[in-house]
């Protein structure tokens, strides 16, 4: 069973934008009752709604409302503030306390004419699912559980840059806001000490010969304490807390990382996917490597000679043979 939180809510929530204004500080109810252009009881009730959400207010009969303490969660009210996109992230964001999985409600929001951007979150998934249909561990308020719609113009044949597009963003959101040695490895796994802190899932659907929609599923983790990881990915797994010793707001992680993949976004369609290519390369450090390949069709061992932008792995035998991989599971020897 699921349940939304917070609709689909566009715009910004005007008298959260007051209390934060003047956050630690009594704003009488009077003002925002004239400023909001509603009665004091609307506003109570409001201010009850926030106080549900998580918001931490004080309520006073003489001095009005205090913000204390504003949530550590994916809100669409905490996501949108200061968000500096145009698109994503700016329309629709579907908040689920708990869902089976984000990338499956966002398929749903996408076959129903959801536009490029949508958002769907979730403070907690019950099946959070990884790629080769593997689990992806999604405990409450530890980390960040993400899909977006988008509808790009591209071939399908083009669609795996989007993957590793959003690797890229991953990668340099936790270089830069929490100063983590990040780096990628093929296809969509971003790394920090050799274990996994995040991962992408992305599905496709198409209409003839066109993409309709992509959905970019993306966890992070974020808040997980070191020692807390179910067996069977201890040891392989890391957490942005388990690396700085620090806890991080999830809401600023993620507006970094909209930031970035928008803006690697608009370059792939003004500038082409090599710009983006040439970081996904400095990031994912693989060139040269021997490593071998768990995929589909077999396993396969040899020197990582290149990436291709379609994101394909170029690997060359023992006997100088090159084969081109577009998934698996890699293993550096
Ligand atoms: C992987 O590395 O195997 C990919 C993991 C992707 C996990 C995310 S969490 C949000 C979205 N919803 C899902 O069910 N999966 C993706």
């Amino acid at each position: 069973m699921t349940r939304m939180t917070e609709g689909t809510n566009p715009g910004r929530d005007i008298m959260l934008d007051l209390l934060k204004g003047q956050r630690g500080e009594w704003v009488s109810g009077q003002i925002l009752a004239g400023r909001l252009d509603m009665t004091r009881a609307a506003i109570w009730k409001r201010i009850g709604l926030l106080k549900e959400q998580g918001y931490g207010i004080d309520a006073s009969p003489r001095k009005g409302y205090r913000l204390r303490d504003i949530p550590d969660r994916l809100l669409a009210s905490e996501i949108r503030d200061g968000l500096k996109t145009c698109v994503i992230g700016q329309r629709d964001i579907h908040h689920f306390e708990r869902t089976d999985s984000t990338n499956k409600r966002a398929k749903e929001i996408a076959a129903a004419g959801a536009g490029e951007g949508a958002l769907v979150v979730a403070e907690e998934q019950t099946r959070g699912r990884g790629r080769l249909d593997r689990h992806w561990f999604s405990p409450a308020g530890q980390g960040i559980y993400l899909s977006v719609v988008l509808r790009p113009a591209l071939p399908p044949s083009e669609a795996a840059r989007l993957v590793l597009l959003a690797a890229v963003a991953v990668a340099e959101t936790l270089i830069d806001t929490a100063g983590l040695k990040a780096t990628i490895k093929w296809p969509n796994d971003v790394l920090v000490g050799g274990k996994k802190i995040a991962g992408i899932l992305t599905e496709l659907a198409m209409e003839m010969d066109a993409v309709d929609y992509v959905i970019i599923g993306l966890g992070l983790n974020v808040n997980m304490p070191a020692d807390q990881w179910p067996e069977d990915i201890r040891g392989r797994a890391t957490s942005v807390l388990a690396e700085t010793g620090q806890p991080f707001s999830r809401p600023l992680l993620l507006r970094h990382l909209l930031e970035s993949f928008e803006n690697g976004y608009e370059e792939l369609t003004n500038a082409g996917f090599e710009p983006i290519m040439a970081r996904w390369r400095d990031l994912a450090d693989m060139l040269g490597r021997k490593v071998s390949v768990q995929a589909r069709g077999g396993s396969y061992s040899g020197e990582v000679v290149d990436f291709d932008p379609d994101g394909f792995m170029i690997l060359r035998d023992n006997n100088g043979r090159d084969r081109r991989i577009l998934s698996g599971d890699v293993t550096i020897l």
